[in-house]
């Protein structure tokens, strides 16, 4: 519905250090050249405030891969909401499904970090998405139906009317893949997100952005883009490399 595009890097657990760091003013100069695009990076917590130097008003945000849910404590190998903050972040991936297939996350803590997120005053990407198994069984929407309405109340309690969360439709089967979802498969579940959303609040829906994520690369960014309600993209592989992640940026 017209938001403006938010294109996302997740760089998982690569570029750490000084690539890390020559990656993100690489980003500040591919932000100068898409002024009509809210450009995202999510590097390893080790350089998050080193990159968040270097993005100091040069229209590249910084994002934690994760937040744990409360603001302190005996929680050895986490970092806080605060923290994060603290860091430069203003927005946190969260239930990533690596992180929810390898580390253990559910629903319930996916809408717990994500009122955590909005309590500490970040704001939110929270992502959902089929296995290949679920997408063959024809429990896409059911799942990822779940998965939405597991966190949609604690949105619309911690959101307020002003900020401007964000939901990633990631489909398990098309991560790192290379197998994409095409634009029109990525569209049915991006509108049942949106209708879901409305259900609950049509304002709500109007400015949360549903960003496409599973392979995309600068060949098929403009075709997944295009499609009336993907309002961006978080992009894993192709945000580690300055060209595909400034190709797909210039394509939104
Ligand atoms: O968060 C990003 C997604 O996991 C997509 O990763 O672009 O390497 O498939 P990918």
């Amino acid at each position: 519905p017209g938001l403006r595009p938010l294109i996302a890097g997740n760089w998982k657990m690569f570029h750490g250090g000084g690539t890390g760091l020559a990656l993100a003013i690489d980003c500040t100069q591919i932000a100068q050249r898409v002024p009509h695009v809210d450009l995202v990076i999510a590097p390893p917590y080790t350089v998050l405030a080193a990159c968040s130097h270097e993005c100091e008003g040069k229209r590249v945000a910084l994002a934690a891969q994760n937040i744990h849910s409360k603001d302190k404590g005996a929680f050895t190998g986490e970092v806080s909401g605060p923290m994060l903050v603290e860091s430069g972040c203003t927005w946190a991936i969260i239930g990533h499904s690596e992180r929810r297939q390898l580390f253990g996350e559910t629903d319930a803590s996916v809408a717990e970090k994500t009122a955590a997120a909005l309590q500490f005053g970040l704001l939110p990407i929270v992502c959902v998405g089929e296995t290949l198994a679920e997408r063959e069984a024809g429990e896409t929407l059911a799942v990822v139906g779940r998965q939405v309405r597991a966190f949609l109340d604690i949105i619309l309690a911690g959101a307020g009317t002003d900020k401007a969360v964000a939901i990633a439709y990631e489909p398990v089967w098309a991560i790192g893949t290379g197998k994409n979802a095409g634009p029109a498969e990525a569209e049915e579940v991006h509108a049942a997100i949106r209708k879901w959303l409305t259900e609950k609040s049509a304002e709500l829906a109007k400015r949360t952005r549903i960003l496409y994520g599973g392979s995309v690369k600068p060949d098929n960014a403009k075709a997944l883009l295009a499609e009336p309600n993907v309002d961006g993209a978080l992009i894993g592989g192709a945000s580690l490399d300055a060209t595909s992640f400034g190709a797909i940026a210039e394509a939104a």
